[in-house]
């Protein structure tokens, strides 16, 4: 898919949770041609590198953006006030691949959920498990809930939803559905891509690594990946974020 750079107006930028903030881009009038689990490269002012956000959603001409402050990036995006312009270039990357007839459970860890809420408007009536560490970092449940989503929500503590594991309400659900997609931190990535093994059920996961130029120039972002029995490097920004499970050579 063709990407290009564009200066999007910013629409508005509020903090949604606890230092996670929600910004949305004018894209103009013509069609938004994202697909799911896509992301776009941040140009921060004052900063170098870009930084990249998934595709949290694409309808309707607006570019919407969920992230989480982390550092300077992030905390300098969060200040930014609508009415000025945002460096964009997107769509990168590879999302998800989606088929009809399906029926596909979601499954997002902390701020690897926004990308499920375009992926869940793309699908027929998804079940979307979801998981964070406490309640103050429960995002986007109403957003997935006018997508059509089932939503189940877990907390590792308990204070919203179910307390516990994504892996765990999975592990009850996934006879009901035919593919995973998923997208988090790693170590739930490795879990879900396991339990998936396990249950013989054919699974998508979206990488996270850091990435420098964004559209496989720079070798920053390279992960193991396995391929006709053999153990490649493959980019994360071109080639992914999103990969078979089966085919990521997890580290550890
Ligand atoms: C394909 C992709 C999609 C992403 N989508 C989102 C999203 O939708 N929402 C969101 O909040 N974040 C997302 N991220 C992570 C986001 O890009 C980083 O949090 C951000 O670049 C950090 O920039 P910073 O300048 O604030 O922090 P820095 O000062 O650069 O780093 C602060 C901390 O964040 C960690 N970090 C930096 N870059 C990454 C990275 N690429 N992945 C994981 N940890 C990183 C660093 O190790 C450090 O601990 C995504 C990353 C990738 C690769
Ligand atoms: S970030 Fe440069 S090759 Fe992926």
């Amino acid at each position: 898919m063709k990407y290009d750079v564009r200066q999007l107006r910013l629409l508005s930028n509020d903090e949604i949770a606890d230092g996670i903030f929600d910004m949305r881009l004018e894209y103009g009038a013509d069609e938004l041609p994202v697909s799911c689990g896509q992301f776009a490269h941040i140009l921060v002012p004052s900063k170098t590198l870009r930084r990249p956000i998934s595709v949290c959603d694409a309808s309707d001409g607006v570019l919407r953006l969920v992230y989480q402050v982390k550092g300077e990036g992030t905390r300098i995006l969060s200040e930014m006030k609508p009415g000025g312009t945002v460096d964009v270039l997107a769509p990168l990357g590879n999302g998800f691949r989606l088929k009809k007839g399906v029926r596909y459970a979601l499954v997002g860890g902390g701020i690897g959920t926004p990308p499920m809420l375009y992926t869940a408007k793309l699908c027929d009536s998804p079940l979307v498990i979801t998981g964070f560490r406490s309640k103050e970092l429960v995002i986007l449940q109403e957003d997935l809930k006018a997508a059509g989503a089932e939503c189940v929500l877990c907390t590792d503590d308990g204070s919203a939803g179910k307390r516990g594991f994504v892996t765990d309400i999975l592990r009850e659900r996934a006879g009901d559905y035919d593919e995973v997609l998923a997208c988090g931190p790693t170590p739930m990535l490795k879990a879900v891509a396991a339990l998936c093994g396990e249950l013989s059920k054919p699974c998508q996961i979206s990488l996270e690594e850091r990435m420098a130029c964004g559209i496989g120039a720079c070798l920053v972002c390279a992960v193991k990946i396995r391929e006709n029995g053999e153990e490649i490097m493959k980019h994360v920004c071109k080639d992914g974020p999103v990969f078979d499970a089966r085919e990521v050579v997890f580290n550890g």
